[in-house]
């Protein structure tokens, strides 16, 4: 019998290939959890998986298609026979300022940021209402609660990520299904560098940019799987439907003089 936090619970996270999911992914295995891992990435997600070893299996989750869900959810079902957590964690970001974010590129941010989440959803609460409840964590972003320049799209799918999230707590109750979100700021992954333009730059230096928040450093992929390891585990038994913000302070309110 496994002990941990999580002893006992099986769970699926999507877009555990690289960053916070697959950050999520190890913890919760040091952490007793069996673990689905699903991406697009096939190897990379099947690395992260095999690093986990025997109770971690990887799939091909594209989160935007309902047979890719089936098919991961049968999967833990085949392999752990059960399922109790789903972190919606998969997502992608699109830089563009409104008039020149094409409609395309809108859209293909909306299906994988928040339709995805809904079919993952859809395709869990029942599962879990028959193994007797369970916990899905939404991972928004500070975007779902202020709003950014440059990024509409973004914005607006970690907006709708946040309703879905209590619509969902309030219809889930029902099937013992929690639904919470999660808000990081800055988090030192591949796709905040990519949103910097793809620069090559050390931890050091992101630090640094983040230097000025309450925490001065920037937010590290295992804050955030720290944060869901909280709301997949039976200590959060009595939250649902509300949201917890990670980011170091940054968006708490604007810095005044006194400040630093
Ligand atoms: N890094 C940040 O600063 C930050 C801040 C706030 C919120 N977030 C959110 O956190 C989550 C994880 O971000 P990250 O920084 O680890 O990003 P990342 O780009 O490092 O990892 C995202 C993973 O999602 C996968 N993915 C993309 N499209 C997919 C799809 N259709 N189906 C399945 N998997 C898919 C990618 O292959 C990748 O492995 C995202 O939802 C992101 O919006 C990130």
């Amino acid at each position: 019998m496994s002990t941990g936090r999580l002893a006992g619970k099986v769970a699926i996270v999507t877009g555990a290939a690289r960053g916070m999911g697959a950050e999520t992914a190890r913890l919760f295995a040091a952490e007793g959890a069996r673990v689905v891992l699903g991406d697009v990435v096939d190897d990379g997600v099947r690395e992260v998986a095999a690093g986990i070893g025997a109770s971690a299996r990887a799939v091909r989750l594209d989160v935007t298609r309902e047979d890719d869900w089936e098919a991961a959810v049968r999967a833990a079902l085949d392999a752990f026979g059960r399922l109790d957590v789903l972190v919606n964690n998969a997502g992608i970001a699109h830089s563009a300022p409104t008039l020149d974010c094409k409609p395309d590129d809108f859209r293909r941010v909306l299906e994988v940021n928040l339709v995805g989440p809904f079919l993952g959803t859809r395709a869990v609460a029942p599962v879990m209402g028959e193994s007797g409840g369970g916990s899905i964590i939404n991972i928004s972003s500070v975007q779902g609660m202020v709003g950014r320049a440059g990024l509409p799209a973004y914005t607006a799918s970690k907006f709708g990520l946040r309703g879905l999230t209590k619509t969902t707590a309030l219809d889930l109750g029902v099937l013992g299904v929690r639904v919470n979100s999660i808000h990081p700021g800055g988090v030192d992954t591949q796709l905040l560098r990519e949103a910097a333009g793809g620069i090559e730059l050390s931890t050091e230096v992101v630090d640094r940019v983040h230097a000025h928040l309450p925490v001065p450093r920037v937010g590290r992929p295992r804050d955030i799987a720290a944060t869901s390891l909280f709301l997949a585990s039976d200590e959060s038994a009595y939250i649902t439907g509300t949201e917890i913000v990670v980011d170091g302070g940054l968006i708490a309110g604007i810095p005044g003089a006194g400040g630093r």
